[in-house]
């Protein structure tokens, strides 16, 4: 299916939530996003849809970005450049650049979604951001009818953010971003700023871990703690680690102090927001058919047959006991179309 008008979305969005598109349309290649009937429609421009809520039908037209391709752009004395479609599935480019040599994103294996929307929200997990390893991409802009370069000086990348989200390009389906270019250091180090990697490898008594051991690690780490979306729908986090004042930080721990604290450059602190949710009594609790996971708290699932309106529920609620208990304000991960 390629081009199809009242598309149920269901199998669209990793939380499996029901919803149809007016429209819809799947772009192979970049070049088709350029045909004059996409201008002056509302459109979403739709990647993995692992970082969505769908809260019901979609008036417009949704383009489900699946340009295909992946190669090695060039390489200099330091780096190698991979280039990506934006439909590529992330954990598989990993992987694959894992096989050919070209190791830096092994931490980032198993996050689900796709090439093309890891930059939107700075993917990041076990001490790496896609923005680390970024170079450029190249997006169409549906009102200037024109491709675009970013590089990584204007994407203006923070903890799950970018300029893509801040101006609101994404969400307004502005633009689509349609092919990625990764800059991989030639000098590998591990990374095992992550306690929980450390501690995966020494179980396996690897000292010195190849890149391929760290995105075993990874993945195992992963497996342990998160529901797989393809047997329990869900986003991953739902919710920003949130980040507060220093003062405010000291006051909590004086109260809690087992609270997992991370000191920001700002002068800022980060908070666990699962430690949070799971001090409130959230761990594994339902809300109707939406609950917060049994083995992460920061995950919300949908146990079966959930619709945006149940997910905002949920999200409400635990939100609101967040904020009577700990005066701590949580902000959704995902986007909610
Ligand atoms: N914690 C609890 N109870 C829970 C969950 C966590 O007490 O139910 C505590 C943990 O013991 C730990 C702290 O909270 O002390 C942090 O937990 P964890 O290491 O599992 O990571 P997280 O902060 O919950 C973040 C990212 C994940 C990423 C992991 C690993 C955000 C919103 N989430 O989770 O990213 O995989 O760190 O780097 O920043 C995602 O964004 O979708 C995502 C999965």
């Amino acid at each position: 299916m390629n081009s199809a008008h009242n598309v149920d979305l269901t199998s669209f969005n990793t939380l499996a939530l029901p919803g149809k598109a007016a429209a819809y349309q799947k772009i192979t290649a970049a070049g088709q996003l350029t045909a004059p009937e996409l201008v002056g429609q509302r459109r979403f421009i739709l990647g993995g849809g692992s970082n969505l809520v769908l809260t019901g039908d979609f008036a417009g037209l949704v383009l489900h970005m699946a340009i295909p391709g992946k190669r090695l752009l060039k390489e200099d004395a330091e780096a190698f450049y991979i280039e990506a479609g934006a439909g590529e599935n992330w954990h598989d480019f990993v992987q694959w650049t894992l096989q050919q040599g070209w190791p830096g994103l092994e931490n980032l294996s198993l996050i689900p979604g796709t090439v093309g929307a890891a930059p939107i929200q700075n993917i990041g997990a076990y001490g790496l951001e896609v923005g680390e390893c970024f170079h450029s991409l190249t997006a169409w802009d549906f009102e200037k009818q024109a491709f675009f370069p970013v590089d990584r000086g204007n994407c203006r990348f923070g903890y799950r953010d970018s300029v893509f989200k801040q101006e609101g390009w994404h969400l307004s389906g502005r633009m689509a971003i349609t092919s990625v270019v990764f800059r991989l250091p030639k000098a590998w180090i591990p990374n095992l700023r992550y306690a929980d990697v450390n501690q995966e490898l020494a179980a396996q008594k690897i000292a010195t871990p190849t890149p391929q051991d760290v995105a075993k690690a990874i993945i195992a780490v992963r497996q342990r703690k998160l529901p797989n979306p393809a047997i329990i729908p869900n986003t991953g986090s739902f919710f920003h680690n949130p980040v507060v004042e220093a003062a405010q930080a000291e006051a909590l721990a004086a109260d809690f102090p087992n609270l997992p604290r991370y000191a920001q450059p700002d002068g800022r602190v980060k908070l666990a927001a699962g430690w949070l949710i799971e001090q409130a009594g959230w761990k594994g609790k339902n809300l109707g058919p939406v609950g917060m996971y049994e083995k992460q708290a920061l995950v919300l699932v949908n146990r079966g047959g959930a619709t945006g309106d149940d997910v905002k529920r949920t999200m409400a609620a635990v939100q609101a006991d967040i904020r009577a208990r700990f005066g701590v304000e949580l902000s959704p991960e995902p986007i909610f179309l």
